[in-house]
């Protein structure tokens, strides 16, 4: 083992240099300007796994973005890991906000920052180093590898999703347990595990009014205006209390148990230092819950956009035709995203005005995931965390979204660990993205103690 450690602190340099090349590929999935640079980053992945020593790797074509596919087997009746991460990333925008170039990454004050640089390259590049360091001093691996590499996590995954489903995608990801970085430390240092992810309903609403758009001192008064419109019917889906109104929605939402709720106070998590970091001066949200319990195990509604009418510089006095809003809402066991884009449908319109038109659409979704603590994998995860930072592991829940984590456990039926290196004040999808060194570090020694752990 001594080796393998010595390894990667001779090699951390290198490692820095490999993943700052790994994020200067702009792979933003959504936007389709940049549909070579994910061929481009996929190329990188399965370029990287060659380089450590993985001899079997392909990249899988779909309808969408390329899946990135790898694996070691030859550690004879050992379990096998699956490695998941994603190689693509949100868009830069608003890129006057940056204070270096989003893709070129610079490393200051111990953090590497760049688009991507913790969601989600930089977190699943430790499990590319660990396995790296293993194959490099000692030819092998404790238990057998597969690595899967997705390019549409941050679009909802449909690609992989139906590779998934596939008696191939089945058989080709075959495993034991799925290992994943792509979730947050509950602090700077603190060793966690995550257990619970929140799931994802999102939509458009249009609202549409007169054929065109009008001046608004003629026509102000007497034709109605959607964007007015649009914002009431908003304000309508939660009432005073910050519940969500709209029928029937809270029905699949379980209670929050005790166990759970102590174990959350036990997290003594601080929300006067919360409202400071995000200089808000109070904290908002349902009433009668914690903010953990707010945040981890409670369904939300959030307008993610709103647009419509004139918004340049200066002042143009119309009365718009039209008026979008961008709607999410994020979900809990056992929650069905598409039986909640359904319900959410039926009550915007019964809020609609007689002279506005509406028009829903439904955009990606996924569902939320709860997995259990006491499975082999999570202890081994757990004990490795444990280890490499020096702590106690702690375990928590999130309030964000990995779709198909669930579509994982369902259909490779095996547990997920969920080994997050990242922190909340990373700013993931927004400007100045950083990931710290420290983590990059203790996330390849935890990798390194996982794979060791898991095989005993
Ligand atoms: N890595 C995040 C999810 C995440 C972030 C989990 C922080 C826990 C803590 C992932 O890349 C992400 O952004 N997911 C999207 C999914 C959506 C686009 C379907 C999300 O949560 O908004
Ligand atoms: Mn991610
Ligand atoms: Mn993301």
């Amino acid at each position: 083992m001594d080796k393998v450690i010595k390894y990667v602190d001779e090699n951390l340099e290198k490692f820095i240099e490999e993943l700052k090349d790994y994020i200067r590929i702009p792979s933003i999935s959504t936007l389709p300007e940049n549909k070579n640079d994910m061929i481009t980053c996929a190329k990188f992945v399965e370029a990287n796994l060659k380089s450590i020593g993985i001899k079997t790797t392909k990249i899988i074509k779909t309808d969408g973005h390329p899946l990135v596919y790898g694996e070691w087997l030859q550690a004879k009746d050992k379990p096998t890991v699956l490695v998941y991460g994603h190689y693509d990333v949100q868009p830069i925008d608003p890129i006057e906000l940056w204070d270096t170039d989003p893709f070129e990454p610079v490393v200051k004050d111990g953090k590497i920052w760049a688009r991507g640089a913790d969601d989600d390259k930089g977190q699943s590049f430790v499990h590319i180093k660990a396995v790296e360091a293993y194959l490099k001093t000692k030819k092998e691996l404790p238990v057998n590898v597969k690595f899967l590499f997705e390019g549409e996590e941050e679009i909802g995954s449909s690609s992989l999703e139906t590779f998934l489903k596939s008696k191939e995608g089945k058989d080709l990801l075959k495993c034991e347990a799925i290992l994943i970085s792509d979730t947050s430390l509950y602090g700077e240092g603190i060793p966690t595990i995550t257990y619970g992810l929140r799931g994802l309903a999102y939509l458009e609403v249009e609202l549409t009014g007169p054929n065109r758009d009008l001046h608004s001192g003629s026509f102000g008064g007497a034709i109605a205006n959607p964007i007015n419109e649009l914002a009431k019917m908003i304000a309508k889906l939660h009432d005073e209390n910050g519940t969500i109104t709209i029928p029937n929605f809270y029905d699949e939402v379980p209670e929050v148990t005790k166990q759970e709720k102590e174990n959350f106070e036990a997290l003594k998590f601080n929300d006067k230092k919360f409202a400071k970091e995000y200089k808000v001066a109070e904290l908002s949200g349902e009433k009668g819950f914690s903010t953990l319990e707010r945040l981890w195990t409670r369904p939300t509604l959030d307008c993610n956009g709103i647009f419509g009418g004139f918004t340049g510089e200066g002042a143009k006095t119309v009365l718009p035709s039209k008026a979008t809003a961008k709607i999410s809402m994020r979900l809990v066991p056992n929650q069905d995203p598409k039986k909640v884009a359904k319900i959410f449908t039926k009550y915007i319109k019964t809020l609609t005005p007689k002279s506005c038109k509406i028009k829903v659409t439904e955009m990606h979704g996924g569902n939320p995931v709860v997995v259990p603590l006491d499975d082999k994998a999570i202890v081994a995860a757990s004990e490795a965390v444990s280890k490499s930072f020096g702590k106690k592991t702690v375990y928590t829940r999130e309030g964000g979204s990995i779709p198909i984590v669930v579509e994982f456990v369902k259909q490779l039926k095996s547990p997920a660990v969920l080994m997050g290196l990242g922190l909340d004040t990373d700013n993931i999808h927004s400007p100045n993205e950083h990931f710290s060194l420290k983590s990059f570090e203790r996330g390849i020694l935890s990798s390194i103690y996982f794979l060791d752990n898991y095989s005993k």
